[in-house]
C-alpha cells in the first residue's frame, strides 16, 4: 500500500506522525508475533495455559500490513515479541519483509525479544534478514534455578543460541528479571559471564502481571549500590530507545542496564504501543484497554480503516500506569500475549 492510497485527512496526519493526546510521539511498536511459547516461567505462564485459537491470531502478511502502517506513521522501530516469537512458524518471512524497511531506511532497528531456546538454528537468518541485535531473556546461569523458573529443561539450547547469536554477528543484551531469593545472588555472575560472551545486562523489576510474583519484587537502585561496590559503574549514554537506563563496567567493557517500571516511572517519555497476535493495540501494558484492529485489517475498507483504527487507538493511550493503586494483576492482557 502507498500513501495515494491514504484518505486526504489521514495522509495529513502521517506526515505529522503518530503523537498521543499527551503530545508523546510514538516511533517504537512492539508486535507479538505469538501467544505460543515453548517456556512456562512461572511468573509469566501458568502450567495449563490455554493458547488462543489459531484462527483469532493474525496471519503475517496481516502483520506486516501493520508494520508497514506504523512505519508510514513515522514509527523507526519494530520489536518483535511473543510468546516466543521464533516458534511461529514461518516467523522468517516477516523477519524478512520487516527487515527489508530497515535496507531501505524506511525502519531505524527490527529488533527481537526471545528467549534464546531455538536462536541456534535462526541466528544467521536473523542477522542476514537485517536484525542487528536480540534481547534474550535468561534470569539465571544454574541450571536448576532455570529449571524451576521455567518448568522445563532447556538451558543448554539457550546458552547455545546466544553463542551462535554472537558468532552470526548479532549484538545481545541478556534480560534478567530481578526476583528476591531466587536469582538475587547471581548477579555478579551474570555481569562476569556475560562480559566472557561479549553480551550486555539489563536487570528488570518483576511487574505484578503473571503467575506467582507476590514477595519476589526486588527494587533496583538497592542492587545498583550494591553492584556500585565491586564493579566499576560509569553512567553511559547509551539508549537502546526504551526505558533502560545504563552503566557501562570498566572490569568487563560491556553495558549493564536497569529497567525500573516499579520504583522509577518513566511514562512522561513512553514512546511505544503494543500489538498483541490477535491485533489488538495496547496502549500501555500497565491498563486495562486494549483496541482491536483484527476488525479493521481484515474490512473491506482495507488501509483506510485501519489507519483511522490505529489513530483513534493511540489517541486513548493514558498518562501513566497505575501498578501503585491498587493494580490487580489480572486485568488487561497477560504479559505473554503482549510480548512483555
Ligand atoms: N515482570 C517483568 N518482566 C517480565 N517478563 C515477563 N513477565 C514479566 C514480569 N511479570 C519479561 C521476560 C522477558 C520480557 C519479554 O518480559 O522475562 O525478558
Ligand atoms: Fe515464554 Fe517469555 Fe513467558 Fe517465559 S517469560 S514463558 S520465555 S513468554
Amino acid at each position: 500500500m502507498d500513501e495515494i492510497s491514504l484518505s486526504a485527512g489521514t495522509a495529513a496526519k502521517a506526515a505529522a506522525g503518530l503523537t498521543d493526546g499527551f503530545g508523546r510521539a510514538i516511533t517504537y511498536l512492539r508486535l507479538s508475533v505469538t501467544d505460543r511459547c515453548n517456556l512456562r516461567c512461572s511468573y509469566c505462564m501458568r502450567t495449563d495455559v490455554k493458547f488462543l485459537p489459531k484462527a483469532d491470531i493474525l496471519t503475517l502478511e496481516e502483520m506486516e500490513r501493520l508494520g508497514a502502517a506504523f512505519i508510514r506513521f513515522g514509527v523507526r522501530k519494530i520489536r518483535l515479541t511473543g510468546g516466543e516469537p521464533l516458534v511461529r512458524p514461518g516467523v522468517m518471512l516477516l523477519v524478512e519483509r520487516l527487515g527489508a524497511r530497515v535496507a531501505s531506511g524506511e525502519l531505524d532497528e527490527l529488533t527481537l525479544t526471545t528467549n534464546g531456546t531455538l536462536l541456534a538454528k535462526y541466528a544467521t537468518g536473523l542477522a542476514s534478514a537485517g536484525i542487528g541485535r536480540v534481547n534474550v531473556s535468561l534470569d539465571t546461569l544454574d541450571d536448576e534455578v532455570f529449571r524451576r523458573l521455567t518448568r522445563r529443561d532447556g538451558i543448554a539450547d539457550v546458552l547455545n543460541g546466544i553463542e551462535a547469536a554472537r558468532s552470526a554477528g548479532l549484538a545481545v543484551r541478556i534480560n534478567a528479571v530481578a526476583m528476591a531469593g531466587v536469582n538475587e545472588a547471581e548477579y555478579d555472575r551474570l555481569i562476569r559471564w556475560c562480559g566472557e560472551q561479549g553480551c550486555d545486562l539489563a536487570l528488570i523489576e518483576l511487574m505484578p502481571f503473571g503467575e506467582r510474583t507476590e514477595g519476589l519484587y526486588l527494587p533496583l537502585d538497592p542492587v545498583r549500590e550494591r553492584l556500585a561496590t565491586r564493579w566499576t559503574l560509569t553512567p553511559a549514554k547509551h539508549k537502546s530507545g526504551g526505558p533502560c537506563r545504563y552503566w557501562r563496567i570498566a572490569e568487563t567493557g560491556r553495558l549493564i542496564g536497569f529497567i525500573t517500571p516499579m520504583s522509577h516511572g518513566f511514562c512522561s517519555s513512553c514512546n511505544r504501543v503494543r500489538i498483541t497476535c490477535t491485533g489488538k493495540l495496547v496502549p500501555c501494558m500497565a491498563r486495562q484497554g486494549d483496541y482491536d484492529l483484527r476488525a479493521a485489517l481484515r474490512s473491506p475498507e482495507g488501509d483506510q480503516a485501519l489507519e483511522a483504527a490505529i489513530f483513534a487507538a493511540v489517541g486513548c493511550k493514558p498518562e501513566g500506569h497505575q501498578f501503585n493503586e491498587g493494580y490487580k494483576p489480572q486485568q488487561g492482557q497477560p504479559m505473554w500475549r503482549m510480548g512483555g
